[in-house]
């Protein structure tokens, strides 16, 4: 069974219009939604397992407020497999169910001084650093146009509902590392000289994806330490986890507000 109909089995006749995706020590989000079913990737064929702490791996399809939505609790990064195509299927699913847009979030490294942990900033465009794509060897999914591949009017749309609730959200431009380490201070140097803001390891492979799609795409990061060598010490997966969980209340209610607003 293919994972369209394996959805439809679970919530029939249910159309999601917006997919969100949370990234690692996001998945509160999730809790904003009034479920109408929760399904695991493990029940969907070709969805991801996810590896990764703070990834639950679980679908949730329900509402916020009118808005059917579908939330992708859980990710697969490229340094996982070495796959840069590993949600290419979840984000295509999306597509396939009616989804015209699809939120990203991400846990990101800082390039700036005044983001500090645990700030939010919307994603104006991405910089791929990896040299992979995820449309790698699928010969009839060629030459994305990728500009404003981030939605401009979805971006002034998220920077509204911070502002009514009194969230600061910063804008910047994103840039895709492969990972699993952690960059060097020499690679965030370069980074920022290249015209990054945050740096993170996913998100541009799914944008990639969605705008190969025809989804809008909007994104959101969190803040969850300096990059490398900003400040003295050094990066760990625990940090990201802590401050991630922390700042996904802002993160929660600015999408929660987003999508009340969305039409
Ligand atoms: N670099 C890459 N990915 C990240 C970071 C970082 O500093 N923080 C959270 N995800």
């Amino acid at each position: 069974m293919n994972p369209v109909d394996a959805i439809a089995a679970r919530a029939p006749g249910f159309r999601p219009r917006v997919a969100v995706v949370l990234g690692t020590g996001l998945g509160s989000f999730a809790d904003e939604v009034e479920p109408v079913a929760d399904i695991p990737y493990a029940e969907l064929p070709g969805f991801p397992q996810p590896t990764v702490r703070g990834h639950a791996g679980q679908l949730r399809l329900g509402k916020v407020g009118a808005l059917p939505v579908a939330v992708l609790r859980g990710r697969t990064h490229y340094y996982e497999f070495g796959k840069a195509d590993g949600m290419r299927l979840p984000v295509e699913t999306m597509a396939a169910l009616g989804c015209e847009t699809l939120v990203l979030t991400n846990a990101a490294g800082s390039l700036r001084m005044d983001m500090p942990p645990g700030a939010l900033m919307g994603i104006a465009d991405h910089i791929n650093f990896t040299g992979v794509n995820p449309l790698f060897g699928h010969p009839n999914r060629r030459f994305v146009d990728m500009v404003d591949a981030y939605d401009p009017a979805l971006l002034q749309q998220l920077a509204a509902a911070a502002k009514a609730l009194g969230i600061t959200l910063h804008t910047g431009v994103y840039i895709w590392f492969n990972g699993p380490s952690f960059e060097t201070p020499a690679e965030i140097r370069a980074a920022r000289t290249l015209g990054a803001d945050a740096v993170g390891m996913s998100t541009a492979p799914e944008t990639i994806v969605a705008r190969h799609a025809g989804m809008k795409v909007a994104g959101v990061s969190v803040m969850t330490n300096y990059a490398a060598g900003m400040v003295p010490g050094g990066i760990g997966h625990e940090q990201t986890i802590t401050t991630a969980n922390s700042a996904s209340a802002d993160l929660s209610r600015l999408l929660r507000r987003f999508l009340e607003g969305y039409s």
